[in-house]
């Protein structure tokens, strides 16, 4: 393992007030997104969107590394240069999500597991070849009443662990991604506990397959109600819960967390993580910043609708959200701000 190259590459991504810019939705994903917006679901139409995204202009001031997916690794801007050289020029760092979705867990009705770890090794030196230097697994987890089993935690967060020591062995820094969904009813208390028990569980794994944790980044969920809770939460409670959760759980060794967005609104994902600035501001043992997709893209892509003409404004407003979360790093965020660019 070459720890030294490890280390840099985290250093990197979670240098100054950067984040990171998930843009790997998978090709059905991308369809939804696209459907739900009115733009066709075509591969073209993935390709333009992405290098409306890679050539946003300032975008390496604001995003340290962007984790592309299979189909986008491989694409080029019209003019035929390809995306991974545009992000590189720009001073970001490619990454690649590289598990391969979720399946029914056998045994445990309604659960998922993240599938992807056949040939991963292979395919992470085809990746590292291209230009990646990270890569993203994502395992999820639901609550309902009867949900998460402490079986669906332990298979996922083994196959996440797994997935970070073949990362590390290839050279590419691990994103390791326990998702505990957003959708239901349920409390912030009881996101609490099963994010608590997922991350619990998930050092434990990290820990048993040797993975070096100075050499990784954890990717969570923040602490919050559910979607359809009818208790939502104030945010210096989100940023309390999620802090104190994390704290619990996450050991020093960890140099970062970036947060996934899971579907909050924009605004709201860069005021939980500005809350968490302002309140622990130097009182933590790691970085803690974004990698967010849909609270970044989402705006842009509803403002983008396929077309040409569209193309600056997407692009203004994909950067201005970018500016925003690094203003949230930094606990200078402001509601006002929303409306100053
Ligand atoms: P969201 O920020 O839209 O939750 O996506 C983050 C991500 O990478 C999910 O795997």
């Amino acid at each position: 393992m070459n720890t030294k190259e490890l280390i840099k590459t985290v250093n990197t991504l979670l240098a100054g007030d950067k984040g990171l810019l998930a843009m790997d939705e998978s090709t059905a994903t991308c369809n939804r997104r696209f459907e739900e917006a009115g733009i066709p679901q075509t591969i073209e139409y993935h390709r333009a969107y992405r290098e409306l995204i890679v050539t946003t202009p300032g975008l390496g001031k604001c995003i340290s590394g962007a984790i592309l997916y299979d189909e986008t690794i491989y694409q080029a801007t019209k003019d035929g240069v390809l995306f991974v050289d545009i992000l590189k020029q720009a001073g970001i760092i490619p990454g690649i999500k590289v598990d391969e979705g979720t399946t029914n867990l056998a045994g445990f009705h309604g659960e998922k597991i993240t599938v992807g770890l056949d040939g991963l090794q292979q395919r992470l030196a085809k990746y590292y070849a291209l230009g990646a230097r990270f890569a993203k697994w994502r395992a999820v987890i639901s609550i309902s009443t009867v949900h998460p089993s402490m079986g669906c935690i332990e298979a996922n967060m083994h196959a996440l662990a797994r997935y970070a020591a073949v990362c590390q062995e290839a050279g590419i820094v691990p994103v390791v991604e326990p998702e505990v969904l957003m959708d239901g009813p349920h409390n912030l208390k009881k996101c609490f506990d099963v994010t608590e028990r997922v991350q619990h569980v998930l050092f434990d794994e990290l820990f048993a397959l040797n993975v070096n944790l100075q050499a990784l980044i954890l990717k969570p969920n923040m602490v919050l109600p559910g979607l359809s809770s009818s208790r939502q939460a104030d945010i210096d409670t989100v940023a309390e819960a999620t802090v104190t959760c994390l704290l619990q759980t996450v050991p020093a060794a960890v140099p970062g967390i970036a947060f996934l967005s899971g579907g909050q609104s924009p605004e709201m994902a860069a005021a939980h993580l500005n809350a968490m600035h302002v309140k622990y501001k130097d009182k933590l043992p790691w970085a803690l910043t974004f990698s967010f997709a849909r609270a970044i893209q989402q705006p842009a892509l509803e403002l983008w609708k396929g077309k040409d003409e569209n193309i600056e404004a997407a692009q203004k407003m994909l950067y201005k959200r970018a500016c925003l979360d690094n203003a949230a790093r930094r606990g200078e965020y402001r509601a006002e701000m929303e409306k100053e660019f």
